[in-house]
């Protein structure tokens, strides 16, 4: 039996007494991958991991993805790591930024909606934080389809959105991103492939547009939706200690960063699950 405690009402689980260095056996995994895949969000604490047993670790959950950008996109530093490892730190040498994503504050967002076929999970590993800031917030989509208005569910039912995504964009019209750009069309709500629940899936990042809407409509509804599911009720908000291991999944949450002081190293690793094509929701 795993122990675990519940993090807030709707998102995420701490889980006890797991060293993800440690051989675990399948009936062990099996219990984390049910306590993941249900709390959008599982956490571990205290762990000392290498590259190697980072990505062994995310294993654990599925199919490990190598890291998305383009090789002619990478700094010199991210090349040096594990094809799987992206670095996310806002350590900068010769004025540079050495990873992806340096600083502040970042809007809600799946990871790689933008792309045709978007990874199921991110894994982020802390090695270094600063003193304040850097928290990262996760909303549950189950808890806000199930919870939304019915009037402007029915706007997200059947339709499908754009999505597209600068790179390193915080916020949409980030001037410091940049210009290479990636889109893809998903729908609104989407079936989650492990346990059949169905989640909103657009952000206030990445979506661009509902298909099918007038523009000035398009960006009403979205702007209702987005500010109805990132309501505190379905969030967790977590603060950050070194060695902390939290995989969250993108099929059925959102994540946003808040603002930490840039001149404080703020050091992760991430590594990512690869995903299955968008399953499109039935209109209910
Ligand atoms: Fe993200």
């Amino acid at each position: 039996m795993v122990e675990f405690t519940k993090l807030s009402k709707h998102t995420g689980v701490e889980v006890h007494g797991v060293d993800l260095r440690d051989e675990l056996p399948s009936s062990t995994i099996a219990e984390l991958r049910r306590l993941f895949v249900e709390n959008c969000v599982i956490l571990f604490r205290s762990q000392t991991l290498t590259q190697e047993q980072l990505v062994r670790a995310t294993g654990f959950f599925g199919e490990v993805a190598n890291y998305d950008r383009p090789l002619d996109l990478q700094t010199e530093q991210q090349k040096r790591q594990l094809p799987q490892v992206m670095l996310i730190t806002n350590i900068r040498e010769d004025g540079k930024p050495i990873g992806a994503l340096p600083d502040g504050e970042m809007w809600f967002h799946h990871d790689m909606i933008h792309n045709e076929r978007p990874h199921k999970a991110t894994m982020l590993y802390s090695i270094e934080i600063p003193t304040w800031g850097g928290n990262t917030v996760f909303s549950n989509l189950y808890a806000a389809y199930n919870e939304m208005p019915a009037d402007l569910r029915s706007k997200l039912e059947g339709r499908m959105a754009l999505n597209a995504f600068n790179y390193g964009a915080r916020f949409k019209g980030d001037p410091e991103a940049m210009k290479t750009r990636k889109q893809a069309i998903h729908p609104a709500i989407r079936v989650h492939e492990e346990t059949g629940r169905k989640a909103v899936y657009v952000d206030r990042l990445m979506t661009q547009q509902l298909i099918g809407l007038p523009d000035d409509e398009s960006e009403a509804v979205l702007e209702r939706v987005f500010d109805f599911i990132e309501r505190e009720e379905f969030c967790y908000e977590h603060a950050w200690r070194k060695g902390d291991v939290l995989l969250w999944d993108n099929r059925s949450s959102i994540h946003a960063r808040r603002d930490f002081p840039a001149d404080q190293i703020r050091l992760m690793w991430r590594t990512t699950l690869v995903g299955a094509p968008v399953k499109v929701a039935e209109p209910a």
